[in-house]
């Protein structure tokens, strides 16, 4: 996958945003979205946003 694609247009928040947030210690959703903002809005990027963790961690 692209660092740089956005994964959260709402907030404007990349892939390598959100792997950051998993690689400092982030595991679950809310604490992706009170990192980084990403899923806090319309909610359409958090089904990716959970496959994202999901194949991280
Ligand atoms: S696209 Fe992520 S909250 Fe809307």
């Amino acid at each position: 996958m692209e660092e740089n694609r956005v994964v959260c247009h709402c907030q404007n928040i990349d892939l390598k945003t959100i792997n950051e947030a998993i690689a400092t210690g982030c595991k679950t959703l809310e604490e992706i979205q009170s990192k980084t903002g990403a899923g806090t809005v319309c909610g359409a990027c958090v089904d990716e946003i959970n496959e994202i963790i999901a194949a991280k961690i």
